[in-house]
């Protein structure tokens, strides 16, 4: 007796779960803002990071298209996963495009230097257009005793192809989203990227 109604109840209950994941999934799709999906799982424990909650929630992903992640201004954010280990393509890519184009003024990891202002504080402030701004014509700190002179990068490919990917990734450092550390994993490559990038270095 018993026997018979385990066998007669569990496919009951397999078919209740089955409904219930699917009804969570149609509601996630309707708000999109608390889709979990699109969640940061960060490192907790590392304090290189300085997780700033505020920043964090403002600058979340409410939407990706094609592995681009996009928060509710519009503007290109980061996503990070798997404890902080995995970056999305774009800031794993401008972690790489910072320490070839950038670090040898701003520091590792965004940091700054004697010479460059540390840029995980001033993505704190600056504003996506602002930043885009600065990397196209540069800026001179005019009053400075000492000309330092951050260079116009407008004509450069290697940067201008990659702006997109400098600002999420240095967001994700301003942020605290990602601390000091060499990413061990990523998204792979979107269709998009491969093909933005070609159009823009070619062309
Ligand atoms: C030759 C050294 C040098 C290089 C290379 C360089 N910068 Fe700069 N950058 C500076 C200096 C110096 C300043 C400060 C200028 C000022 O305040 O007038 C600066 C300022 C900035 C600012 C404004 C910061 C603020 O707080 O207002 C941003 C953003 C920036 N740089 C981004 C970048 C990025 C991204 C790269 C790499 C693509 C880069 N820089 C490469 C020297 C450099």
């Amino acid at each position: 007796m018993h026997n018979l109604s385990n066998i007669v109840t569990r496919p009951f209950l397999a078919a209740l779960a089955l409904a219930t994941v699917s009804a969570v999934a149609v509601h996630a799709e309707d708000a999109k803002p608390a889709d979990p999906a699109l969640a940061n799982s960060l490192n907790a424990n590392d304090k290189t990071a300085e997780q700033d909650p505020a920043l964090l929630k403002k600058n979340a992903a409410v939407k990706v298209e094609d592995g681009k992640y996009v928060d509710a201004d519009g503007h290109p954010t980061y996503h990070v996963t798997n404890d902080g280990k995995k970056l999305d393509w774009y800031t794993y890519s401008g972690y790489r495009r910072y320490h070839a184009e950038c670090h040898v003024c701003h520091g590792p990891d965004g940091m700054g230097s004697t010479y460059a202002p540390a840029l995980k504080d001033s993505l704190k402030h600056l504003s996506y257009e602002e930043f885009i701004g600065i990397l196209v014509g540069g800026k001179q700190d005019v009053s400075a005793s000492e000309q330092k002179v951050m260079p116009a990068f407008g004509d450069n490919k290697n940067v201008m192809c990659y702006s997109d990917d400098l600002y999420t990734y240095l967001k994700a450092r301003a942020d605290g989203a990602i601390g000091r550390v060499r990413p061990s994993d990523h998204e792979d490559k979107p269709e998009t990227a491969r093909k933005a990038e070609k159009e823009c270095m070619g062309g």
